[in-house]
């Protein structure tokens, strides 16, 4: 089943294996010798202290900056002059930032922040379209010691305040509106309704985008451009020299219980991670043009868009608007336009431009393209193969990254830094070294080969979290309870008989609508919030371009109705709680939910019903009525 352009099995094998070996036999001695590319201030004491494990630390007495490491390192060599980044407007307008012009405006930025009080260990969120200030506002935040929380700009008020208020930030940025084809997204307003209902904030800083009117509270919401004209261009602000352990960002991700999780991650082992991973998956050289599609408020962002690139001193791109704005070759023509060497994208994207058709690739000269990735939910073959033949012509192989939020990078994906594996489309071959990944039962043996299993990574890493923001126990209850000592990603997988592995999707009650993760409990909660809704239960219901969608089933309250309006209603409560990235595609009205006897909702069942696939075991249903009726809907 291996592809062109294939590489030798055994020989990838034994080059794979030689240096996994060593970083899975001896971690200290490897990570020690790995974690030296980056420029440390000060070097460890420790490389791994797992005295309170699965609270693991790495790098421990370890002084460093990601700012420093991104920008200080490069313009202190020929890298100075090198574009940084290359960012694209939805409008068609481009800005590029050289390592030194990022340097400048990074340094004035942190200026900015400090003026605003913000110092080592506060919060501060981010709230902002994909321009060039987002990035600059996080290395700056980085800087000084600062520790951001993205929040993606297509959340809603409730979204953000929950995210401000559990990270308790003391600023925001946002901006007065985002351009998304070709419409503006209110973003201040939205802030503002936000700030409603947040008591940390003290400070607003807004970056003029589009040009609409805001309004602006006297004494707390500043300009940015106003502020910044003000910080002189020779401003030099001192990187903090930061414990390896010093909290880098925040950034919320959703669970299968509660509110979303407050992911943190660390400097010096995020920062190693995010630097050798893209090295081994990409290889990267001084002359590519790295473009990284998803939106930085993702973690892909985080580590692809932003960190992983410049600590590479490579060249990132960063576009700001719709993949298919105002036509369907928007992308290609960026390609063709910037000569982009590596894309980086979704499998969701993939399937989009699949339905558009082939004639919008063909367009556009896209003999610049060497590698192709994707990331973020299960590539189907039919997705893969086409990515592999209409966009990169059978000549780029096929980067298959399986990682989280949580890993801070890449787990496994075929290491064509190392020597490219044969592909296989829909598998993401191999753990990269240092990952002790497998595929287990549920009491933990490993499974068969071509058996679907739970994926477990049985060491720790050092771009894994440091914890759940505020919350250490729910850190241990979620990743490493489950199997005591091994983390769980919440993910099926299996292996077939030639080691590979094959990722089937989550095992849990996440959804991966368009690559975005949203818990089905959040949207169930936000349906709840309505003065309608008795019950609600959501189910993935699969989708031919965005993977799945989130479909729910409600039971309404006495004297409510269910109406084509009342639907609508329903909908849009879940986009004002969370986002329209969390629309249920439908509202099933049913009488009654499939529950166990004792009172538990039996989600698997409707998923199956939702699905065409047979409902396995329901000897413990309370009442077999509500199932038929659901049936009966799906039979129609
Ligand atoms: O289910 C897996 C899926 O995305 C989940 C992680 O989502 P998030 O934290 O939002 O991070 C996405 C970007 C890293 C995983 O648990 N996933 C991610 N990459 C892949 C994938 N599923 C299959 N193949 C992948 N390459």
């Amino acid at each position: 089943m291996g592809v062109l352009p294939t590489g030798e099995k055994k020989v990838f094998l034994s080059k794979l294996e030689e240096i996994s070996r060593k970083a899975l036999e001896r971690p200290e001695e490897f990570w020690d010798e790995h974690a030296r590319v980056l420029e440390w201030f000060k070097q460890w004491d420790k490389v791994l202290d797992d005295k309170d494990k699965p609270s693991y630390r790495w790098f421990v007495g370890g002084k460093i900056n990601a700012s420093y490491n991104a920008l200080d390192r490069h313009v202190k060599t020929w890298r100075k002059n090198k574009v940084a980044l290359i960012w694209e407007g939805e409008d068609g307008s481009v800005k590029k930032y050289t390592f030194r012009d990022l340097y400048v405006e990074v340094n004035r930025v942190a200026q900015l922040l400090k003026n605003f009080g913000v110092g080592k260990g506060d919060r501060i969120a981010l709230y902002l379209p994909m321009i060039p200030e987002l990035p600059i506002f996080m290395l700056a935040a980085a800087r000084i010691g600062a520790i951001h929380t993205v929040v993606f700009s297509g959340f809603s008020s409730d979204a953000l305040a929950k995210r401000i208020n559990d990270a308790k930030a003391k600023l925001l940025i946002t901006a007065d509106g985002g351009f998304r084809r070709g419409k503006i997204i209110p973003l201040k307003e939205i802030a503002d309704k936000a700030l409603e209902s947040t008591f940390s904030v003290e400070n607003v800083i807004v970056v003029k985008r589009t040009g609409s009117n805001v309004n602006m509270v006297e004494g707390r919401d500043f300009w940015f451009h106003e502020l910044i004209d003000g910080i002189p261009r020779n401003t030099y602000v001192e990187p903090e020299k930061l414990d390896a352990n010093h909290p880098l960002f925040i950034l919320y991700t959703s669970g299968t219980t509660g509110t979303p999780k407050g992911v943190y991650h660390s400097t010096g082992g995020y920062l190693v991670w995010v630097y050798w991973t893209l090295k081994w998956a990409f290889d990267p050289k001084d002359d590519d043009i790295w473009w990284c599609t998803a939106d930085i408020g993702w973690i892909t962002g985080h580590s692809y868009i932003v960190y992983g690139p410049l600590l590479h001193g490579l060249t990132s791109l960063m576009y700001e608007g719709a993949p298919d704005y105002p036509a369907p070759d928007r992308w290609w023509s960026i390609v063709e336009k910037h000569g982009v060497t590596i894309l980086y994208t979704a499998p969701t994207a993939i399937r989009m431009f699949m339905r558009y058709g082939r004639k919008w690739v063909e367009m556009h000269d896209l003999s610049s393209l060497r590698l192709l990735g994707t990331v973020g939910e299960p590539i189907n073959p039919e997705a893969w193969n086409w990515y592999f033949e209409v966009v990169g012509k059978k000549r780029c192989p096929i980067i298959d990254t399986w990682w989280q939020t949580e890993t801070g990078g890449f787990m496994i994906a075929p290491a064509a830094g190392i020597a490219l594996p044969p592909l296989k489309p829909g598998s993401a071959t191999f753990p990269l070294p240092g990952v002790d990944a497998d595929v287990v039962d549920e009491e933990g043996r490993p499974v068969e080969p071509n058996t679907r299993g739970y994926l477990v990574i049985k060491k720790p890493w050092p771009g894994m979290l440091l914890g759940v923001w505020g919350d250490q126990k729910r850190y241990i209850d979620t990743y490493w309870s489950r199997y005591p000592g091994w983390y769980y990603p919440g993910d099926y997988a299996m292996k077939d008989e030639e080691g590979y592995f094959w990722i089937l999707g989550r095992a849990d009650e996440v959804l991966k609508v368009a690559a975005h993760r949203i818990g089905t409990m959040e949207i169930e909660s936000a349906l709840v919030s309505h003065p309608a809704v008795a019950e609600a239960a959501v189910v993935g219901k699969p989708d031919p371009v965005k993977g799945e969608v989130p479909l729910a089933f409600v039971v309404l309250r006495e004297g409510y109705e269910p109406s084509r309006e009342l639907e609508e209603e329903l909908i849009e409560t879940v986009a004002e709680n969370i986002g329209p990235i969390a629309k249920p595609a439908g509202i099933v009205f049913v009488g009654k939910l499939p529950k166990t006897r004792s009172g538990k909702i039996m989600r698997r069942v409707l998923k199956a019903i939702v699905r065409g696939e047979p409902v396995g075991d329901i000897s413990t249903i309370e009442d077999r009525a509500a199932l038929e009726e659901i049936m009966g809907v799906f039979k129609s």
